[in-house]
């Protein structure tokens, strides 16, 4: 992050710190006039990307999930990282309804793609992952 005005929020990845990384980050984003909704979209990629690294990334053992912002050329872009497990296989990860958790819809990937200007995720097996999420206000601010 080259950024000096910058989040970072390092966490436990349990269910109870899903809603505490979308609040935190949500504040952040005021620092750009975001709308309401935009706001919500936030938050909607941001838990997704936060559950998918407490329910995938470590299995039993919790681990540390590390959510950065900040602010460059007038949009936010946000990383949430673990060190986990990995993705094998990126694209087919990225599909709308795959999943390899029998219960779940596996439309995560497909709500931050919904909800974000840019998104991209790294991942290597055995090392963890990292996504990253780029949001522009699409109001022009008003001066
Ligand atoms: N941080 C991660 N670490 C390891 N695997 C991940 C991670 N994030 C996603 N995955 C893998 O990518 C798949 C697709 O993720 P996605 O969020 O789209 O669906 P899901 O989490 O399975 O279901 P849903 O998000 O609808 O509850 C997951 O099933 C999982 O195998
Ligand atoms: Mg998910």
């Amino acid at each position: 992050v080259r950024a000096t005005d910058y989040l970072v929020l390092e966490l436990p990845s349990l269910d109870v710190n899903v809603a505490l990384a979308r609040l935190v980050v949500a504040a952040f984003a005021a620092r750009l006039e975001f709308t309401l909704t935009e706001i919500e979209e936030i938050k909607v990629a941001v838990s997704e990307a936060v559950t998918n690294a407490v329910v995938h990334a470590y299995g039993h053992h919790p681990g540390l999930v590390r959510i950065q912002a900040w602010v460059e050329d007038g949009a936010l872009l946000v990383t949430v990282c673990d060190q986990g497990v990995g993705i094998d296989d990126v694209f087919r990860a990225r599909e709308p309804a795959f999943s390899t958790v029998a219960e779940r819809m596996g439309m995560g990937f497909s709500f931050m793609e919904a909800f974000c200007d840019e998104l991209r995720v790294d991942s290597s097996p055995g090392r963890g992952t990292t996504i990253h999420m780029l949001k522009r206000p699409r109001r022009l601010p008003v001066d």
